[in-house]
């Protein structure tokens, strides 16, 4: 995929420059911006491309807690459109009322991630996440063969799922509510934001501070060598320095590796408005707080990624840089994945 490739020519461009890193590195912009260009298409797997009747059944099983066993629950509980998808909470809401291992990640431009899902990386892909909230005691509370069972039972979701999945067998099966929901998870991509204008040519889209902030956000802070490309994620796992004690995200499913330990996953960095509070635990509750984070560059252990070092940003260039987020908020919080559904594979 094309801003792959420029993540990587970012990551050179950087390393080239590091040491005698101009006084204004907007020299270099013109080569940053060519690395955000919007993508033309949504991008499906070949094991389960799009259709409308997919998307639409996955939409309808999203907002319905049909799948929770008390049914007092649904991924909207917890995935909220207007607050990016997310939760407003520190920690997911536990079904018992205490707080669950982690913070809601918001879904947006899931579709781009090729790696595994979830803070720590447990789920291969995101047809796999479903039935992690769904079967969990604490949340959604509902095995997985009482979830097929329930829908089987219902003569709409029955009709919904043999309309959507017209190949022979049993209508509904849980590989089916795995691939309608992510089909439906697909769609949820960010509107276009102002951040959006200007790397399309409108040099007043943005503030002089925001570019500033851009600038800095791919030179001197070096935030891109992580957060990279359209949806600014690369989709991998690093120490940033956050968790503590025995939190240490990637590390659990690969023991052996340092780099790992206390490794979460990038998330993108689109729509942060509503998306308070931030990290995987939840520990930070403003965007000046993660400005402040890497500033002082996290905690310093083995595991840290030797991305992340102290920065020494004055004032004015912290500002700059929260100039710069504030231009990944579009300017409406409608997605494709809340407008009518397109027949053909969408368009963001
Ligand atoms: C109680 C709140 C809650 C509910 C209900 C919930 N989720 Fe989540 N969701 C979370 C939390 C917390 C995580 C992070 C889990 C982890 O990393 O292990 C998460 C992670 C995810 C991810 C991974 C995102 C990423 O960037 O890797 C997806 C996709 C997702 N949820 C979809 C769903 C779907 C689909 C449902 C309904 C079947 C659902 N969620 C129900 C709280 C919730
Ligand atoms: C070494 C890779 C790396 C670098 C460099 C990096 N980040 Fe991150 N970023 C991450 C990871 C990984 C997380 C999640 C960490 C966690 O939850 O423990 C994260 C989380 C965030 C979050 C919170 C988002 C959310 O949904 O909770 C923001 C905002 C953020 N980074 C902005 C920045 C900025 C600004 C810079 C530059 C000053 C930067 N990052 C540099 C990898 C990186």
């Amino acid at each position: 995929m094309a801003w792959k490739v420029g993540a990587a020519l970012t990551a050179a461009l950087t390393m080239g420059i590091a040491g005698s890193l101009p006084q204004d590195p907007s020299p270099q912009r013109a080569a940053w911006r060519a690395q955000y260009r919007a993508p033309e298409a949504i991008p499906f797997p070949e094991n389960n491309p799009y259709s409308r009747a997919k998307a639409e059944l996955g939409r309808r099983l999203f907002f319905d807690s049909i799948l929770s066993g008390d049914r007092t629950r649904s991924c909207v509980s917890c995935h909220q459109p207007d607050l990016a998808w997310t939760d407003g909470r520190r920690r997911a809401l536990g079904r018992a009322g205490g707080d669950l291992e982690f913070h809601t990640p918001s879904l947006f431009n899931l579709a781009w991630q090729d790696g595994r899902f979830g803070w720590d990386g447990k789920f291969r892909d995101l047809e796999a996440v479903a039935f992690g909230p769904i079967s969990a005691p604490n949340n959604m509370n509902l095995g997985a063969e009482e979830a097929v069972a329930r829908l089987a039972a219902d003569p709409d979701y029955a009709a919904a799922f043999a309309g959507a999945f017209p190949e022979p067998g049993p209508a509904v099966t849980r590989e089916r509510i795995e691939a309608a929901l992510a089909t439906f998870e697909r769609l949820i991509v960010s509107a276009p934001a102002p951040f959006d204008r200007w790397i399309a040519g409108d040099e007043r889209a943005i503030t002089e501070a925001a570019k500033r902030g851009f600038d800095l956000f791919n030179g001197r802070a070096n935030c891109a060598a992580c957060h990279s490309g359209w949806s600014f994620s690369d989709g991998s796992f690093h120490d940033v320095g956050v968790g503590r004690g025995d939190d240490i995200g990637r590390g659990r499913f690969v023991p052996t590796s340092q780099a790992l330990r206390y490794a979460f996953k990038t998330p993108g960095l689109r729509e942060m408005r509503g998306r308070a509070a931030f990290m995987h635990d939840g520990s930070l509750d403003s965007l000046a707080m993660v400005i402040d984070l890497y500033d002082r560059g996290g905690i310093d252990r083995p595991s840290r990624s030797r991305e992340i070092r102290p920065l020494n940003l004055s004032a004015a260039e912290k500002a700059d840089l929260l100039a710069f987020l504030n231009t990944l908020n579009a300017d409406t919080t409608l997605s494709v994945a809340v407008a009518d559904l397109p027949a053909d594979a969408p368009k963001p």
